[in-house]
């Protein structure tokens, strides 16, 4: 997690990193090689000297699929993109209702965070980061434990969800619909966390692939990746009839109505489900924008969801949808998706969406950023990618 994970060299020149944000990126270049050694002690400090909390957490914990620790990095790491945080952190405070977390848990986690820190950035750590790092921890804490006292006046910390239909795309991916016990609010382009009940306390965000619907029903495409709890139970075990849970909806790639813009929407794999909730969105809305849709995927039969596109290409003057197949491509255009991007500009006159893997979107937002678009008018939901992808 060194300086490539860092969107913030998009910003103007003259706005140089806070003393505290240097010292703290010193801190993490120098857990980065160790990071697997400084996880491992941050949870086996975490449960020593909190026994209490552990009963929180999945059964089996490791290095490979933890979150909490990898996020605490992260958020610090971006600790001067104020907005962006802010955002991602509020929607992450919420979400913490459905462990359980109570804001009396904080100064526990911290505590761990700097023990760790200090056991494993020997060279770097010192009052000056120490103090640097609490500050840090402290904001960061308090924006969550707000966000989550504000949440408590108005919404359930999770909804119960059954399956009312599950379909096969391809042999990896499903679209699984489901039916909330109570209203769920959203908006297109959200995201919500899913548990199963064959990985209790294990949750996954995954992406509303439709616009709020009329009956109230919600859409995922999931893709089951390899040797994953939560996807392959997902696509590979669950049935009509099966309960999950639902966590509040988050994130931040919705659809500006003040702007009258075009949209360009860049979605790899089931990156893609969100940008079809962003083009019913526009539809729903009523005013005519031009909204390009580029859907990336490594091979033809992995554009599970084409046709529906280019159903609603048919139905929508307005839209264009181009498909684009990394390897052995026999439809739409051949290579990556920033390529495509690029090769169709500019797009100063657009918007931009993206969304996927953390290295798409980083790659895309250079991409679109050359082709004319302004930093600020591209939404995706980078933060909470690349803490999940543990990259
Ligand atoms: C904001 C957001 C929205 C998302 N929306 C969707 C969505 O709509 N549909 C969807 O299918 N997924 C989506 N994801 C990804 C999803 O949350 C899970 O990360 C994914 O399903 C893997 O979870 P798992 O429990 O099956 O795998 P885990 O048990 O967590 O991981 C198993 C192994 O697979 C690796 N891995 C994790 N993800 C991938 C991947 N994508 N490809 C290859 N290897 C991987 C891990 O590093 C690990 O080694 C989204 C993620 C985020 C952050
Ligand atoms: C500033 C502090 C914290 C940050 C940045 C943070 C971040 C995260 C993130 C990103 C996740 C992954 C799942 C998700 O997105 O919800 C997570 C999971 C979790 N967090 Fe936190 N967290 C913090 C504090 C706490 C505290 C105080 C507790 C209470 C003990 C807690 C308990 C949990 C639990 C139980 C999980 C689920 C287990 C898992 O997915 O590994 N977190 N946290």
């Amino acid at each position: 997690m060194g300086a490539e994970s860092d969107l913030n060299r998009y910003r103007p020149r003259n706005d140089r990193p806070s003393p505290d944000a240097v010292v703290i990126r010193r801190t993490l270049a120098e857990i980065e090689p160790v990071s697997d050694q400084a996880t491992a002690y941050f949870y086996a400090l975490l449960f020593l000297h909190n026994p209490q909390l552990r009963d929180m957490f999945p059964a089996a914990m490791d290095a490979q699929r933890d979150r909490l620790f990898g996020a605490l990095l992260v958020a610090a790491e971006h600790i001067d993109d104020t907005v962006t945080l802010t955002d991602y952190l509020c929607n992450l405070g919420r979400g913490h209702r459905k462990y359980g977390t109570r804001s009396d848990h904080y100064p526990a986690v911290g505590e761990c965070l700097m023990l760790s820190l200090e056991r494993y950035a020997t060279s770097t750590w010192g009052p000056e980061a120490e103090a640097a790092w609490v500050r840090a921890y402290t904001a960061i804490s308090q924006i969550m434990i707000d966000a989550a006292a504000e949440d408590e006046l108005r919404a359930p910390p999770w909804w119960f969800a059954e399956i009312v239909s599950h379909e096969r795309r391809t042999s990896e991916v499903a679209v699984v619909t489901v039916r909330t016990d109570q209203p769920y609010p959203y908006r297109a382009g959200q995201y919500a966390s899913i548990e199963t009940p064959w990985w209790p306390r294990v949750w996954r965000y995954y992406s509303f692939a439709s616009s709020p619907r009329s009956d109230g029903l919600l859409s995922f495409h999931v893709k089951a990746v390899p040797a994953g709890w939560v996807s392959r139970a997902l696509v590979h075990r669950a049935r009509r009839g099966d309960v999950i849970k639902l966590g509040p909806p988050a994130g931040s790639m919705t659809v500006d109505h003040n702007s009258s813009r075009g949209l360009l929407c860049v979605g790899g794999s089931t990156g893609i489900a969100p940008i079809k909730a962003l083009v019913q969105d526009v539809a729903q809305h009523g005013v005519r924008r031009q909204v390009e849709v580029f859907f990336g995927a490594n091979r033809d039969s992995d554009l599970y969801d084409l046709d529906s596109f280019l159903e609603l290409e048919r139905r929508l003057p307005w839209l264009s949808v181009r498909p684009v197949v990394a390897q052995y491509a026999t439809r739409g255009f051949p290579g990556q998706l920033p390529e495509a991007v690029r090769e169709f500009g500019p797009w100063g006159d657009f918007d931009g969406y993206l969304s996927g893997p953390p290295q798409m979107i980083r790659k895309s937002m250079d991409a679109l950023v050359s082709s004319g678009i302004p930093a600020e008018r591209i939404r995706h939901d980078f933060l909470g990618t690349l803490v999940a992808s543990g990259k």
